[in-house]
């Protein structure tokens, strides 16, 4: 009998991102697929595995949960994300069209202009901090409007959407609050959808509408409202975080993206190939599977890694390169295949605009102290970016 390659690498060791890169890096030498003994689950660490499970819905389900944490599994427990088909059909019927090109089209000119407004601010302060200031307040000034949310508890949200990302991993020492929070935010969008509070037209409102039809039951609203705040906001923040670290640290690339801003799309592909913002969600084996040599046995979990598909040098030439030319259209930082990312027009279009708006505004970004990478189990990204922003006219 084969042997299955076997780590006991601590996979939540750290959050910092650069030590969970060494990590990956070393789980792709041990093998395709490798057993965790501590985890009691198996990673899938290359980018042609990790894109053949993903794209494996069949044997690589949903419904038994995307994270480590079998509390959250059963919390989230239909919710798109957590569901297969033709369960998962039916909830991306309702909650897609919200989010097509057409509708997000609609809506690029007023995202421009918030994402102009938001960096005029920030480039006439020149000093901020960038997580607060500008990675969440971009997704924050739009995905809330979007969905058509109530002003109350705009502050908690952002809150109530990290610690959800965070519980997808295993149990920590943080869980205990992340519990408490995530109670209270399935609590607010519980009475959001039975007070029907949310704006009229919103994508929010076409959910309780599809439930008025009897398409959906009623009571998958509150679900499906944290299906787009769970992993709209942070992610999208965390990208913006490293867009700031990156270029930063990369002067000359800044410089040129400014003489060449048609590439601002390769330059979020490659963002979110090279930073990406979420490790890899999870999935359970149906039945026995073969992958990578490896006989997966059914109920497994399994961890498709897709940060690490993303760095696999198998697949990408100088793969721990930043490049924003590089244009990688099939890395898989928005995920592959059915539960492929949702709401990733609306991130692009978001990133877009912000790049856009810094682009005309920036001359080049100075880290004035050290990033301070945020605890997060699932999510790669900065609790603290201290940045000068140096304007056009002034550098
Ligand atoms: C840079 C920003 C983003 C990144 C990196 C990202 C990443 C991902 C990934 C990797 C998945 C796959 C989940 C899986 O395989 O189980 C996913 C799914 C999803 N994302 Fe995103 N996401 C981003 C922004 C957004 C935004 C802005 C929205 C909503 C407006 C959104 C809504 C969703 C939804 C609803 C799903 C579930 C799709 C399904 O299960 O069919 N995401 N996202």
């Amino acid at each position: 009998m084969a042997v299955v390659p076997t780590t006991d690498i601590d996979m939540f060791a750290t959050s910092d991102q650069r030590a969970r890169y060494e990590q990956y890096r070393q789980l792709r030498e041990v093998g395709a697929v490798v057993r965790l003994p501590g985890l009691d689950a198996y990673a899938i660490t290359r980018y042609a595995e990790v894109k053949a499970a993903l794209a494996d819905h069949v044997s690589y389900i949903s419904g038994e949960g995307v994270g480590f944490n079998s509390e959250l599994n059963q919390l989230i427990r239909g919710t798109t994300i957590a569901s297969d088909p033709p369960e998962h059909d039916l909830l991306r019927s309702v909650v897609g069209p919200g989010l097509t090109p057409r509708v997000v089209r609609a809506r690029t000119e007023e995202i421009a202009q918030k994402a102009r407004s938001l960096v005029a601010e920030v480039v006439s302060r020149a000093e901020i901090e960038g997580v607060a200031e500008l990675a969440e307040a971009m997704p924050m000034s739009v995905i809330p409007d979007f969905l058509g949310l109530p002003d109350r508890n705009r502050d908690q949200l952002y809150e109530w959407a990290k610690v959800g990302t965070d519980m997808l991993g295993p149990v920590t020492e943080r869980t205990p609050h992340n519990l408490e929070m995530a109670a209270l935010s399935f609590q607010f969008n519980h009475e959001l959808a039975a007070n029907r509070e949310v704006a009229p037209g919103s994508i929010c409102d076409d959910m309780l509408k599809a439930a008025d039809r009897g398409v959906i039951p009623r009571e998958k609203c509150p679900l499906l409202f944290i299906d787009y705040l769970g992993p709209s906001l942070e992610t999208t923040a965390a990208a913006i975080g490293h867009l700031l670290v990156v270029f930063a640290e990369r002067p000359d690339q800044w410089a040129a993206l400014r003489a060449e801003p048609r590439l601002v799309g390769s330059t979020i592909n490659e963002l979110v190939r090279f930073e990406s913002p979420f490790r890899g969600f999870t999935r359970v084996a149906a039945h026995d599977t073969e992958l990578g040599g490896v006989t997966i046995p059914r109920g497994a979990r399994v961890w498709p890694l897709t940060a690490s598909a993303n760095r696999d040098e198998r697949k990408w030439e100088h793969a721990d390169e930043f490049d924003f030319r590089r244009n990688p259209i099939d890395h898989l930082g928005f995920g592959y295949g059915t539960h492929g990312c949702a709401g990733q027009g609306v991130a692009r279009v978001e990133l877009h605009a912000l790049i856009h708006a810094l682009l005309e505004s920036v001359e080049r970004f100075e880290l004035t102290g050290d990033p301070v990478i945020a605890e997060n189990s699932m999510v790669n990204t900065y609790a603290e970016i201290p940045v000068r922003l140096v304007a056009r006219n002034a550098a």
